[in-house]
């Protein structure tokens, strides 16, 4: 589906009132589903004496109550109650071969048996890791491992700072890259400002200008009024879009405004952290044509073993990062720690690389993705709700209430939109209710899903549809 399409029937979306459930049917699924899943419900209790609000993880349902696995095979997982789903959350995107997938697992026990999992020096498995990512990245000369997406753009930004001695930071609407600082304002939903999180001094976030997505006059203005004021250093975008998607791009954006930040000497940045390896081995670069200057990884990176992310980008910009060097004339910004590029992680990052070059392996995902989404374009379609779904790669939207899409015109704006998300996690709820794990419509398939698992799902969303009221 194209980029205007998508905001388009986002936008018809938003405008209808969201469909609520029918509380008499939802209560009815629900009661069936807290009754099988008594083991997440007790686990979750146990889990509030000890974690926060007794949830780690931000892609984990939370109606009624997060649910607690046990194992994963391919695409399918087993909570602790032992009821089986099938999961196109996917850890968020990391896990693109599917759940504890067999040749990487082998791989890895046997770096583990014969080798090591992390000895503190240098490896070669980092070079190994390394050169798989440049050969398959146009746009990438240099790796610097890190341990998560968020701490691979942070440091892109360190890096663009240091490289251009400047200060400000341009990130498009709706953007996320990670929960930094600087990158902690308008999230998922365009014009929500820094509602996200208390505990940033706003003088941080002064730094970080924020530009309408698709508006290149806007792009422009932003320069111009910021170059007396610090200077802008780098602009920050995910390459599909806010929210891997939610917010798209249109065609030939990128290389627009690719141009407008090289005449301006800034640095440009695609956060791949979602869409490397999931749209191809070249990432979304590869497959738009585009050579950012810098490109975050993570996620998909490392098929599900921790400790992933990287930064990378051309040798001119990436050789500023040092581990401590003492100045020598040139820009150089700190970024490294612990555990990035531990032999266990850049291991696994070069086994889930040989992975996905095995042939078809990807070519698969693709097409399994695209039976997900025209089967649920069809669902949708015969029961003319509005609904809509579309994929980028491996990545699936699956728009329902689009709260992103409520215009911010007034305070009752705010209401609606936190309405529409309520929904969509009950929505959710009784999706997981029929087997199928969903985060809300923002999914993901892996080499291991088929069209039969797309089956079950269209089957769970045929009866989300029919518990509405
Ligand atoms: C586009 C994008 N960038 C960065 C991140 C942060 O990555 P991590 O969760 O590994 O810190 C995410 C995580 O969802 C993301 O979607």
């Amino acid at each position: 589906m194209k980029y205007q399409e998508i905001l388009d029937r986002t936008r018809a979306l938003a405008a209808r009132p969201a469909r609520k459930l029918d509380s008499r049917k939802s209560a009815a699924v629900m009661k069936g589903f807290t009754e099988r899943t008594t083991g997440s419900a007790r686990l979750f209790q146990q889990a509030g004496k000890v974690l926060p609000r007794g949830i780690e993880h931000a892609w984990t349902p939370s109606v009624p109550y997060p649910l607690f696995m046990n194992h994963g095979k391919g695409s399918r997982v087993w909570d602790v109650d032992g009821n089986e789903y099938v999961d196109y959350i996917l850890a968020g995107g990391p896990l693109i071969l599917g759940h504890n997938h067999e040749g990487l697992r082998k791989s890895m026990m046997e770096l583990i048996n014969t080798r090591t999992n992390f000895h503190g020096f240098s490896d070669e498995m980092e070079i190994k890791a390394a050169e798989k990512i440049i050969h398959h990245f146009p746009a990438i000369e240099r790796v610097r491992f890190t341990c998560s997406g968020t701490e691979a753009n942070a440091a892109a930004a360190r890096i663009a700072r240091s490289f251009t001695r400047r200060k400000k930071i341009i990130k498009f609407l709706a953007g996320y890259h990670g929960w930094s600082d600087q990158f902690m304002t308008d999230m998922e939903v365009p014009g929500s400002g820094r509602f996200v999180s208390q505990g940033i001094p706003d003088e941080i976030l002064d730094l970080t200008v924020l530009v309408p997505p698709n508006d290149l006059d806007a792009l422009e203005r932003a320069f111009v009024e910021h170059s007396s004021l610090g200077g802008v250093a780098a602009v920050f975008c995910e390459p599909v879009g806010g929210e891997s998607g939610l917010v798209p791009f249109a065609d030939g954006f990128h290389a627009a405004a690719i141009e407008i930040a090289h005449r301006h000497g800034a640095v440009y940045v695609f956060d791949e952290v979602v869409t490397g390896l999931r749209m191809g081995l070249g990432g979304a670069q590869a497959a738009l044509g585009v050579k950012p200057d810098l490109t975050t990884l993570g996620k998909a990176l490392m098929g599900g073993w921790p400790s992933c992310g990287a930064v990378c980008g051309s040798a001119e910009v990436m050789e500023t990062a040092t581990v401590g060097v003492i100045p020598d004339g040139r820009p150089f910004a700190y970024i490294a720690g612990t555990l990035p590029g531990n032999t266990l992680s850049a291991a696994a990052a070069y086994y889930t690389i040989l992975e996905l070059e095995k042939p078809g392996v990807l070519d698969r995902m693709f097409v399994v993705t695209s039976d997900l989404v025209d089967k649920l374009n069809g669902l949708f379609a015969a029961h003319g709700c509005g609904f809509f779904a579309y994929s980028f790669g491996g990545i699936v939207r699956i728009e329902m209430t689009a709260p992103h899409g409520v215009p911010l015109t007034g305070p009752e704006a705010f209401p609606e939109i936190i309405s529409r998300r309520g929904l969509l996690e009950e929505y959710s709820a009784i999706v997981h209710a029929h087997g199928v794990f969903t985060r809300n419509g923002r999914d993901m398939v892996s080499c291991a899903h088929t069209t039969k698992d797309n089956d079950r799902a269209v089957k769970a969303f045929s009866a989300l549809l029919d518990t509405l009221e």
